[in-house]
C-alpha cells in the first residue's frame, strides 16, 4: 500500500534550546534562510506524502502563516518585480495539504502521535520528527517507504550512535537482513548500560500502521514520565519484528545548539549566494583556533 501520509510532531518544549523556544517552536529555528521544519515537509513531498498532520502546541500560528499564502508581500515582491522570491514563497504554500492539531498538554512524543489516529485512518503513515532535518539525494522517507513496501512490516530509520550518547537516545535489538536493512526485534528507550542492546537506536524517522495507537492508548509513561514511541514500537518489535534501515543522508539535530551550529555551516558552504564568501571567512578564522 503507497504511504500517502505523515505526521510531524512540532509540540516538544525545547528546553535544550531555551530561550530560542521560549515563544517559538524550535522547529521553526532556520538554517540560513529556511526553517527546520520546511526541510522536513519538502522531505516529505519528495517521497511522494500528500497529506501531512503537524502536531503543534504553543506557537502554532507562526508554523499555519509559514505554510499559508502571505499576499501582502506577494504584493510587494510583485511591485518590486521580484519573481523569483514571488514563486518561491507561492510554492511553499503549495507544498502539500497541511492539517493542524494541537497537544493539549506536552506528555511526550508517544502522546503526541496518539493524537494522530483519526487523520491516519486505516493507512500506514511515516512520522517524520519536526526537530530532525535529514539532507541527501535520496530522502530518507522514500528509503522507508520502499522497506515497507518490501516487508510489509513497520519501518524505523536508524544509525549508530556513541558509547557516551546511547542513553539519550533508544537502543535496538537488531539482525542483519542485507545492506543497510535490519531486522529488528525488541527496543529500549534511554537505556540504563545494563539494558543496551546495541548501538544502533532510532533517529527522527518512522514509518507505522495504524495498531500503533491500541498500543499507545494502554501504555503507561515511561523514560523522563512521558509516553514514548519507543515503547509502543517496542510491543510491535517484539511482537512481529521490525525493519531498521541504516539510512543514507546528513542528520542534524535542531534541538540541540551543536546541531544547529553544524546545519548552518554545512547548508551554507553549498548555499549558491553565500558558500564562497563563508568558506573563505572559515578558512580565516580556523588560523586562530
Ligand atoms: P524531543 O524529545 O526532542 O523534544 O522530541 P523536546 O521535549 O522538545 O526536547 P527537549 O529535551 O525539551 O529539548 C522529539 C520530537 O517530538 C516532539 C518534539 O517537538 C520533537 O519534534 N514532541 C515531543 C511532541 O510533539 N510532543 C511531546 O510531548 C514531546
Amino acid at each position: 500500500m503507497r504511504v500517502r501520509k505523515a505526521v510531524i510532531p512540532a509540540a516538544g518544549l525545547g528546553t535544550r534550546v531555551l530561550p530560542a523556544s521560549k515563544a517559538m517552536p524550535k522547529e521553526m529555528i532556520p538554517i540560513l534562510d529556511k526553517p527546520a521544519i520546511q526541510y522536513i515537509v519538502e522531505e516529505a513531498v519528495a517521497a511522494g506524502i500528500e497529506d501531512i498532520l503537524i502536531i503543534t502546541n504553543r506557537g502554532k500560528e507562526i508554523i499555519e502563516n509559514h505554510f499559508d499564502r502571505s499576499i501582502e508581500l506577494e504584493n510587494h515582491l510583485k511591485n518590486q518585480g521580484k519573481e523569483a522570491l514571488l514563486n518561491q514563497m507561492k510554492e511553499i504554500a503549495d507544498l502539500a495539504n497541511i492539517h493542524y492539531l494541537r497537544q493539549k498538554e506536552t506528555k511526550g512524543l508517544g502522546h503526541a502521535i496518539s493524537l494522530a489516529r483519526s487523520f491516519v485512518g486505516d493507512e500506514p503513515f511515516a512520522v517524520l520528527y519536526g526537530d530532525d532535518v535529514i539532507l541527501g539525494d535520496d530522502p530518507v522517507t522514500a528509503q522507508l517507504c520502499r522497506a515497507f513496501e518490501e516487508f510489509s512490516l513497520p519501518v524505523v530509520g536508524i544509525k549508530e550512535v556513541s558509547t557516551e550518547d546511547i542513553a539519550k537516545y533508544s537502543s535496538l535489538k537488531v539482525s542483519p537482513i542485507r545492506d543497510n536493512l535490519y531486522k529488528i526485534t525488541d527496543m529500549v528507550e534511554k537505556p540504563s548500560p545494563d539494558k543496551i542492546f546495541s548501538l544502533y537506536s532510532v533517529l527522527g524517522r518512522c514509518l507505522l500502521t495504524p495498531e500503533i495507537f491500541d498500543i499507545l492508548d494502554t501504555l503507561p509513561p515511561g523514560a523522563n514520565n512521558e509516553i514514548q514511541l519507543t515503547d509502543a514500537m517496542a510491543v510491535l518489535a517484539r511482537a512481529k519484528g521490525m525493519i531498521g534501515v541504516d539510512f543514507i543522508g546528513t542528520r542534524y539535530d535542531m534541538g540541540n545548539k551543536l546541531g544547529i551550529v553544524k546545519a548552518t555551516i554545512e547548508v551554507g558552504l553549498t548555499h549558491p549566494e553565500i558558500g564562497k564568501d563563508l568558506r573563505q571567512y572559515l578558512r580565516a578564522i580556523c588560523q586562530n583556533l
